[in-house]
Parts: structure tokens; sequence; C-alpha cells
């Protein structure tokens, strides 16, 4: 157990008209005063927008890891950072990943929290949280948003890459606009990123083959109750590892990056993990290069068959096991004594 003094004590803690002021100003919110007294102070970074519909349901997500923190006496906070949504954000959303990395940073930095548990849900607000947050190193978790339910038109499934299909079938005569209309709501009929495994299922899974998250994150659908449990469950994790110190330097070691590639090779995942996990890895400090990706991914079997490059969806893979029953199949290939966010090895997660 650490029996350092929290930082956040060097606010809250703080006698005089310093703490006075740190104090005063959080009771407008009608905190009450033992809150402060000592208890590890978990930072929720939301990346919740109306103009990010992946990250849509995240004020509820919130929600449920602040019961988590609760239970486990801990003191959650919430605070906004820059959202990036694929669809609407031009010129493109990688033009600011790297804003929202330093926006996440000094958020982090510059308030009185001694934990954080990120919000990520489309493509960018993975990578982005999680380089700003490597780059403060304190306690962190990930809990994703999960993927929409896989959508149905016209006895189909159908998914992001059935965009392309439905364009072509409406030049080409074969379906009309008002077709058109309906496939959309067909497609997202639920909260959630892509149910595809595009680049939000890939960081998702990125960051539990990392073990930066609770088993399961990548898979549960938005709109699976488990998914708010997942979150909760998280926001207890979030105490626990502040209570031992355990920072992201202590879980993001070469190993576990080893690991991650060696899972993103299996799932058939987005190019874009690439330019991600090499981001991260700088932030954090491990050495990794463009040669690792070819040399760790050239034997491993692809073991999940998802869309875009394959046929079946997020959902999908929920019901066959998630990364878990991936993890299974690859034992032989992994670090399997590298220690994720729950405390556990992650053969232990996954065995
Ligand atoms: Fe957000 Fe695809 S647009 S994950």
């Amino acid at each position: 157990m650490n029996d350092q003094k929290l930082r956040s004590q060097n606010w809250f803690g703080r006698k005089g008209k310093d703490g006075f002021i740190y104090r005063a100003w959080m009771k407008n919110q009608g905190i009450p005063s033992h809150e402060f007294d000592g208890r590890p102070v978990i930072g929720i970074c939301n990346t919740w927008s109306e103009l990010t519909p992946c990250n849509s349901h995240f004020r509820e997500l919130a929600e449920s890891v602040k019961h988590g923190v609760y239970e486990a006496g801990g003191f959650p906070v919430e605070f906004p950072v820059m959202s990036l949504g694929e669809t609407l954000i031009k010129p493109t959303a990688m033009l600011y990943r790297n804003l929202v990395s330093m926006d996440v940073e000094e958020s982090i930095r510059a308030n009185p929290v001694d934990g954080v548990v990120l919000l990520c849900g489309c493509d960018k607000t993975t990578p982005s949280l999680l380089m700003g947050a490597c780059s403060v190193d304190i306690p962190t978790i990930v809990v994703s948003g999960g993927p929409m339910l896989t959508g149905k038109f016209r006895g189909k499934d159908i998914g992001t890459s059935d965009l392309w299909r439905f364009d072509d079938a409406v030049r080409s005569g074969v379906m009309d606009q008002d077709q058109l209309v309906m496939a959309e709501a067909s497609m997202c009929r639920s909260h959630g990123h892509c149910a595809v495994m595009g680049t939000a299922s890939t960081m998702a899974a990125m960051v539990e083959s990392l073990g930066l998250s609770l088993p399961h994150n990548a898979a549960v659908p938005a709109a699976d109750a488990r998914r708010k449990v997942l979150a909760h469950l998280s926001g207890m994790q979030a105490v626990e590892r502040v209570k031992r110190d355990i920072r992201l330097s202590h879980i993001l070691t070469r190993k576990s990056f080893e690991n991650a590639i060696i899972v993103n090779a299996a799932i058939g995942g987005s190019t874009n993990f690439v330019i991600h996990l090499l981001a991260i890895a700088g932030r954090i400090g491990v050495e990794l290069s463009l040669q690792d990706f070819d040399t760790l991914s050239r034997n491993i079997p692809l073991v999940a068959n998802l869309q875009p490059s394959g046929k079946y969806f997020m959902e999908d893979l929920y019901y066959a096991g998630g990364i878990p029953a991936v993890m299974n199949e690859l034992e032989k290939f992994l670090h399997n004594d590298c220690i994720t966010v729950n405390g556990k090895t992650l053969s232990e997660n996954y065995l």
C-alpha cells in the first residue's frame, strides 16, 4: 500500500487560506467536507460531445465510473477535454490528436487528481488521451465506450463499410434516396463507435492488450448493460491503483507493447494502430520501431474474422469471448506475465 501523501492533498490538505480557497469553491457543488480528508481523488477525463456521436453516451458512462469510485472510497471529479469525432470534424481529426494530448496532459498535471479514468471512444480519442496521460504518469485506467450494435437492414447485418456499397447502389439505380435514409438509421441504431474492427475498435483492443483496461473492454457493446458494469468496476480499480501507486509506466513496458502488436496482428486491426502505438511508446519512453511491427507480427495467425477485412462485427466478437478469447489462442506468443490494471497478470485475466 502506498503510504505517501497523495498529490491531491497539496491542494485539499492545506491549512490556512490556500486550503480554504481550494476546498471552498469545490463546496459550491454540494461536496461535503469529508471528501477532502485524504481519500484518492479520481479524475474522469471525459470526451463526451454531441459532435462526437460515438462518445455521446459518455455522461452516463461517467456516472457509472463515479459509482465505482465512491464504492471503493474515492472522490470522483469529472472534467472535459476536447473531443475528436471522425465524422464531422474538418479537415481531419488527426490534425488535432496532439493538441488534445496536450489538453489532457495539462488538465491532469494542473489539477488535484491522484489517478485518472480516461473515457475513450471514437478513433483519435484513445491515443490522444493516452498520450497525454503518459506524459504525466499517474495511475490511469481506460474505459472505452464500446461498439454500436450490429446494424440491420433488409435482413442483413450492416456496418460502416456498407456505406460505400449503398453509395454505389444509389448511383447505379438499385437503391433510391428514401432507402438510403432508412439505411442510415439502420446502421447506427445504438450508442457506440463503429461496429467493425476499424480504428476505434483497434484502439480499444490495444488498451486491453496493453493491460490498461479491464478484460472485455474492447468488445462489450455500448448498449449492453455490462458496459456500465465495466465502467463501475474500472472506477473501483482506479482507487485501488492509486492506493498501490501503480502508474502507467509500471504497466507500459516493452513487453506489453509487444503484446499489443501481437494481438493487433491476430485481430486484423487498423493500420492506424502503428502510428498511434509509436506515439504512445514515445510518450512513456519505450523503444519501439517500425521494424518491430514486422518482426513481431510475421508469424501471428489471424484468428478473428472481422469487418472491414472479414465477415463479422464487434458484437459477434464479444459473444465469441472478446479479446480474452483471442489472447487465449495466442498464449504461446504473448508475454503472459505482464501486469495489468486490475493487478492481475495478462494470463490470469484471460485463462
Ligand atoms: Fe467514430 Fe467510426 S466514426 S469510430
